[in-house]
C-alpha cells in the first residue's frame, strides 16, 4: 500500500550536512592594499566545468512492451494496486523512446554540453542475462548518435533502479550474487558496444536508496521487508556488483573509458553492523575495491545535523524542528550548504581528485500562468543556494569537475508518479507537449556566464 511516507525520512550517504565546521578564511597582511572586491560580481567555475543535465530511462522513456524490451521490477511495481501515489504507471511516461530527437534538442537549447541518463538493462537483456537483445541496444545506439550530433557529451549510467524481472523472479534479484554477476555480463557487453561512443559510465544509482527503500522498508520496487543481516548482504551484493562492472568494462570497454559511482564498506560500516555484517571474502572486497576513476554525488537535502559529541562515533544527531523548511516534496529540506560540505568531506575521505554532482534539483509545484509561461521562482531559488556553494567549494579546489541538474523534464517520480514535477521543462503528459519553465533561462545563463550572481 502507498504510505504516503517521505522517502527521506530515512538517511542516506549523499547530502549530508555537518554542524559545527567552520571555515576561517586567514587574513592576508595586505588586504587592505587591495581594492576591496566588487560584492556583486558573479562568482565564476572553473573553466573546464561541465555543465550538464539528467534523466533516467524507466522516468522518461515508456515505450515498455517495444522492441523486444522485458519487464523489470519497477513495471510490476507501478502495476500493483497502491503502490504509487497517483496510481500511474511509466508505461507511456514521457514518451521518449519515440520522442529522443525532441528531447535532445531540449538538452541542446539548454547550453548544456553534457547529458546523464541510464541505459534500461530488460531493453538489453530482457531476461537479465542470456541472449542480448539488439534492438533494445539500437535504442541507445541511436540516441548516442544525436547526442553527439548536437555536440553533447553522453554520461551513461548502467543501473537507476530498473532490474530485469526474470532476475528477481529466478534468484531473488539483489538478494543473490547471481545478479551482480548477471550485472557485470551486461556492463561488458554495454561497453564493448557502445565504449566507441560513451566515455564516462556510472555502473550504479543511490544504492542506498533502492537496496534500503525495495528490499529493507518495501517502498520502492521489489517492495520486500527483508531482516537486517539479510538486507545487509544485499548492499554487498549491489557493492560486488559494482566492482564486477568495474573489472568488466575495463576488459571489454575502449580504454581510457572512465568509471564511477560506487558504496564501499568502511571500517565504520562493518563495525555498526555487528553480528549483521554481510558474509564476503577477501577476493569479492578485493574487487568491491576496484579502483574509480571517479565520484558522482546526487545532493539534494540534508539529513542529519550534527554536533560534536565526546563519545563514539563523535558526534550525535540533532533532531530536525518541524518548522524547517523545504521544497514542494516534504523529504526535500532546504540545505544549500550540503552542496558545498558533501564534496569537500568525500574529496577528503575517498581521496579522489574528480567529483561530479550527478544530480541536484528540485520538485515545485509550478503550474502554466495565465501568459503561458511557467514562473517556477521557487526552484530557482533552490538552484541559486546550492550552485553559490556549489561554487564556494570550487574555488577552495574542491575537486567537483561538472553538475547535472535533476531533471531535464518533468518525469514519473517513482512512488509519486506524476505528481512531482523536478522538470526544467514541463511537460503536459497527455499530449506530450514540453515548454520550458522559467528556470530555463536562469540555468541558461548561469552556464553561458560560467558563474552564479546577480
Ligand atoms: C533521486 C533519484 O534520488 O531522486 C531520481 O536518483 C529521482 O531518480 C529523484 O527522480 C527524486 O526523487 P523522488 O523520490 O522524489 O521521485
Amino acid at each position: 500500500m502507498f504510505t504516503g511516507y517521505s522517502r527521506r525520512h530515512f538517511a542516506k550517504l549523499a547530502g549530508f550536512s555537518a554542524l559545527g565546521m567552520v571555515a576561517t578564511a586567514a587574513k592576508s597582511a595586505d588586504n587592505e592594499a587591495k581594492p576591496a572586491a566588487d560584492r556583486h560580481a558573479p562568482a565564476s567555475f572553473p573553466n573546464d566545468f561541465i555543465w550538464g543535465t539528467a534523466t533516467s530511462a524507466y522516468q522518461i522513456e515508456g515505450a515498455v512492451n517495444e522492441d523486444g524490451r522485458g519487464r523489470s521490477i519497477w513495471d510490476t511495481f507501478a502495476h500493483t494496486p497502491g503502490k504509487i501515489g497517483d496510481h500511474s504507471n511509466a508505461d507511456r511516461a514521457n514518451d521518449h523512446y519515440h520522442r529522443y530527437k525532441e528531447d535532445v534538442r531540449l538538452i541542446k537549447e539548454l547550453g548544456v554540453k553534457a547529458y546523464r541518463f541510464s541505459i534500461a538493462w530488460p531493453r538489453v537483456f530482457p531476461e537479465g542475462t542470456g541472449a542480448p537483445n539488439p534492438k533494445g541496444l539500437d535504442f541507445y545506439d541511436r540516441l548516442l548518435d544525436e547526442l553527439l550530433k548536437n555536440g553533447i557529451e553522453p554520461f551513461a549510467t548502467l543501473y537507476h533502479w530498473d532490474l530485469p524481472q526474470p532476475l528477481q523472479d529466478k534468484v531473488g534479484g539483489w538478494r543473490s550474487s547471481e545478479t551482480s554477476k548477471a550485472f557485470a555480463n551486461y556492463a561488458g557487453y554495454v561497453a564493448e558496444r557502445l565504449s566507441d561512443r560513451i566515455k564516462n559510465i556510472f555502473t550504479i544509482n543511490e544504492a542506498g536508496r533502492f537496496v534500503n527503500f525495495g528490499y529493507g522498508w518495501g517502498i520502492d520496487a521489489p517492495g520486500l521487508k527483508l531482516p537486517q543481516a539479510e538486507l545487509n548482504q544485499v548492499h554487498h551484493n549491489v557493492a560486488l556488483a559494482h566492482g564486477l562492472a568495474v573489472q568488466a568494462i575495463r576488459a571489454k570497454g575502449r580504454a581510457g573509458t572512465k568509471i564511477g559511482v560506487a558504496d564501499k564498506y568502511t571500517d565504520g560500516y562493518l563495525a555498526y553492523a555487528g553480528k549483521d555484517a554481510p558474509k564476503y571474502t577477501a577476493e569479492e572486497l578485493k574487487i568491491i575495491s576496484s579502483p574509480n576513476d571517479f565520484v558522482g554525488l546526487n545532493i539534494y537535502a540534508p539529513q542529519f545535523y550534527v554536533a560534536a559529541a565526546d563519545r563514539a562515533p563523535g558526534f550525535s544527531v540533532l533532531p530536525f524542528p518541524a518548522s524547517f523548511p523545504h521544497m514542494n516534496s516534504e523529504w526535500l529540506r532546504i540545505g544549500p550548504e550540503t552542496a558545498y560540505w558533501v564534496p569537500r568531506i568525500a574529496a577528503k575521505i575517498w581521496n579522489i581528485d574528480t567529483i561530479y554532482i550527478s544530480e541536484n534539483g528540485t520538485s515545485s509545484a509550478d503550474k502554466i500562468a495565465a501568459d503561458g509561461n511557467v514562473y517556477d521562482l521557487d526552484r530557482i531559488m533552490y538552484l541559486r543556494n546550492y550552485l553559490t556553494q556549489l561554487q564556494r567549494a570550487t574555488s577552495e579546489g574542491v575537486p567537483v569537475r561538472g553538475y547535472f541538474l535533476w531533471s531535464l523534464m518533468d518525469n514519473f517520480e517513482w512512488i509519486f508518479g506524476f505528481e512531482k514535477r523536478f522538470g526544467l521543462y514541463r511537460v503536459d503528459f497527455k499530449t506530450q507537449r514540453r515548454i520550458p519553465k522559467l528556470s530555463v533561462s536562469f540555468y541558461r545563463d548561469v552556464i553561458a556566464r560560467n558563474a552564479i550572481g546577480i
